[in-house]
């Protein structure tokens, strides 16, 4: 009798143009990895779970329900409800991003600024449009001090997901540190408020609905929350604008703003941090040679 690992390397070749169409790159490994995540939960050793199973009814429906959602070309991700980032398992569903390999750059940055201001007062840290929780959890997992934390999203159903994954992951942080999530527009939940941070990050929407959009992946724009994706074109600088302003306002002296952003775009967000009155105003590559990171201190 055929194994589930034999149909599916079966299915994986002849499927291989659509598949990789979809997901460029997809291995069969890391295929079966998701199905397994998928039937599962958990996925095994050298995909032994999928080696020991038996091709036969009861599992055909599960196996046909995934194919189905991967060959719309639904990110693999939203189909299994996982997704790696950092050194961490997150959960993930269509009201988040899927956090991007990228995005660990401003992980090490914001840990090694943390570990270097550490100086036994405790540290405040806000993240805005903390979506998953991937950036704040990673972040707050990395250092081995307590920190006071708090995380934004505009998105109540992306805040649900982060505190899911806060609670799973809470093991793995600092007995003393503590995170707060909020619902609100950038910083607006500040106002009138006298709170300081030590550290502000952030990975905003940043993409430009209609300028950019020739540079979205089709299944990107098709299957991930645009929220977490697009600013209005004519609003854009307003948008930074207002955010930086409130940025400013709500860092300490010699803290640190860290932002990822748009390679097109962010040379004028760094003119415009400058304008603003922010000091040491620097861009940073990521690993592919694109400049995708704004830091900037108070
Ligand atoms: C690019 S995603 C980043 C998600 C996550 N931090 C990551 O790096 O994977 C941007 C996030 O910002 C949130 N967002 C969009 N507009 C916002 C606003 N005006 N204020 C606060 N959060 C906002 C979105 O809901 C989304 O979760």
């Amino acid at each position: 009798m055929k194994s589930l690992n034999q149909f599916v390397q079966e299915y994986f070749e002849e499927s291989k143009a659509l598949l990789t169409s979809f997901y460029p790159g997809l291995r069969e490994d890391t295929f079966k990895r998701d199905l397994e995540l998928y039937l599962f939960g958990v996925e095994s050793d050298q995909n032994q779970r999928l080696k020991e199973t038996p091709y036969l009814k009861g599992i055909q429906q599960n196996v046909s329900k995934f194919i189905n959602q991967v060959e719309k070309g639904t990110p693999l991700p939203y189909i299994t409800g996982k997704s790696y980032f950092y050194r961490n398992e997150f959960l993930v569903n269509s009201d988040v991003l899927i956090p991007r390999s990228e995005t660990e750059i401003l992980v090490e940055d914001a840990s090694n600024f943390l570990k270097q201001n550490q100086n036994g007062d405790t540290q405040h840290v806000l993240e805005v449009g903390t979506g998953s929780g991937a950036l704040i959890l990673s972040l707050l997992s990395e250092v081995d001090f307590g920190v006071s934390a708090k995380a934004s999203d505009i998105s109540s159903k992306a805040l649900d997901v982060a505190r899911k994954n806060f609670f799973l992951l809470k093991f793995g942080i600092h007995s003393d540190t503590t995170l707060d999530f909020i619902c609100s527009d950038r910083l607006s939940f500040l106002e009138n408020k006298e709170q300081k941070f030590d550290l502000i990050v952030s990975n905003p929407p940043y993409i430009k609905r209609k300028g950019d959009s020739s540079l979205v992946h089709p299944k990107v724009h098709e299957f991930e929350p645009h929220q977490a994706l697009y600013l209005d074109d004519e609003n854009y600088n307003s948008w930074f604008e207002k955010f930086f302003l409130q940025v400013r306002n709500s860092l300490k002296t010699g803290g640190a703003f860290l932002m990822e952003g748009h390679e097109n775009h962010l040379n004028e967000l760094k003119d415009l941090a400058k304008t603003l009155g922010f000091q040491n105003v620097e861009l940073k590559k990521d690993y592919c040679d694109r400049w995708r990171f704004l830091k900037m201190k108070n």
